[in-house]
């Protein structure tokens, strides 16, 4: 017997899908039209007014304190703080309704495992206080809180906030592009690559993990977080859709896996909330975890050095104002040093972008391995990834 969809459960009325299509309006007017006014004020008036006193500023920090007290900027920003915000808000009143029924499903999951995955809770893992210590993103209780038995309310709010706040439709949005971009990616560039096992890192709701199921069939799939709720969500998802995928909590940090398990280690939008030190662990981690000839691959935020003084202001907003506080360390970085330091050799490591597969398409991404095709920016069409290939 199939199992129920998860995500089918959580049903807005008439008025809170009002809502949510506002709070996307919002949100799309202030990281896209705000943004663009934002950035012409800076470079038709701040700038050479500063340039003319002689203080043009030298980095991304100068041209932050520039800013704090201009018009466009504080629009721009209380506009994206309180958006942020709203994008969780509209959605927990329908997921509070749905949430014994979530509760359900997901238990149901746990007990017949249908498409042959599993889902291993830890009660005992300890969640890291950088995740636990405050509302990441400016979520209320983020991935990990817990106010019920096999509680799976905080993964329904992240995730129909989520759509809300990428202004799609909560019910339409098309999931996994970052996964399809780099399982697309790793097969071109590394044509015959038929990894064994697959382990997704901070793995959420597990949509950036099922569609490598896709691109390497027979794989063995497995997703790791910190937080119970994502996984028992994810793991309802997983089976709901046919795919065995394994899902269990632990710290990337140090996981119980044995070493030499993965041929394929991924992430998506993980590293960048996590201290650096325990970035570091985390790819030490990767390492060992590899196999020989395993590749590592992080879909990360594109760091300091790779774009404009301008564009590090933007990226490093989050720092402050969405609960985000490892962003502009993490950005700091030089990511393929970081990978040679956790044991890559270096000239094994890659720090670049890929273009997104879903807007591109496969005829691109073979000009782009060619070296025929430069992908588009982070974000805009690309998505920026580093990672290694482990020695034999
Ligand atoms: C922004 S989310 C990742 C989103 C997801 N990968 C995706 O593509 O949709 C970051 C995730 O990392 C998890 N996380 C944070 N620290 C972790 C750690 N040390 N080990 C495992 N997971 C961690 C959080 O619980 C959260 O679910």
């Amino acid at each position: 017997m199939s199992l129920p969809n998860i995500e089918e459960l959580v049903r807005p009325s008439h008025d809170e899908r009002a809502r949510q299509g506002f709070v996307s309006m919002l949100r799309k007017h202030a990281i896209i039209d705000l943004r663009r006014a934002m950035k012409e004020d800076y470079e038709s008036r701040v700038e050479p007014a500063l340039e003319r006193r002689g203080q043009r500023p030298a980095d991304w920090r100068g041209i932050e304190a520039a800013m704090q007290s201009e018009p466009s900027y504080r629009f721009y920003s209380t506009l994206r703080y309180n958006a942020q915000e709203m994008c969780y808000l509209s959605v927990q009143p329908a997921v509070e309704r749905a949430l014994p029924g979530l509760v359900a499903v997901a238990r149901e999951a746990a007990a017949r495992n249908p498409a042959g995955g599993s889902l291993r809770v830890d009660p005992t893992l300890e969640v890291p206080r950088y995740v636990s210590a405050l509302d990441v993103h400016l979520a209320p209780g983020w991935v990990h809180a817990e106010h019920t038995a096999d509680d799976v309310a905080q993964a329904a709010v992240v995730a129909f906030g989520g759509k809300v706040f990428t202004g799609h439709h909560p019910f339409r949005k098309r999931a996994g592009v970052v996964a399809e971009s780099i399982g697309a990616w790793v097969k071109e560039r590394y044509p015959g690559f038929a990894p064994r096992r697959i382990l997704d890192l901070g793995t959420t709701n597990g949509k950036n993990l099922l569609p490598y199921a896709d691109a390497f069939p027979g794989a063995e799939l497995h997703g790791i977080d910190v937080g119970a709720p994502v996984l028992r969500y994810a793991h309802a998802l997983a089976e709901h859709e046919g795919v065995a995928a394994h899902f269990s909590q632990q710290n990337a940090e140090r996981t119980d896996f044995p070493d030499g398990h993965f041929d394929l280690i991924v992430s998506s939008f993980f590293l960048h909330e996590i201290p650096v030190k325990a970035t570091r662990n985390v790819l030490r981690e990767c390492h060992r975890l590899l196999a020989p000839g395993g590749v590592m691959c992080h879909m990360e935020l594109p760091d300091e050095g790779s774009v404009s003084a301008y564009e590090n202001f933007f990226w490093n907003w989050d720092t402050h104002n969405n609960n985000e506080p490892y962003y502009t360390s993490f950005r700091a970085q030089k990511p393929a040093e970081l990978c040679a330091e956790a044991g890559f050799e270096p000239d094994r490591c890659f720090a670049h972008l890929i273009p997104d597969f879903a807007t591109t398409g496969p005829e691109k991404l073979r000009q782009f391995v060619r070296g025929e095709y430069a992908a588009p920016p982070h974000g805009s069409g690309g998505w920026f990834v580093f990672g290694g290939v482990r020695g034999r």
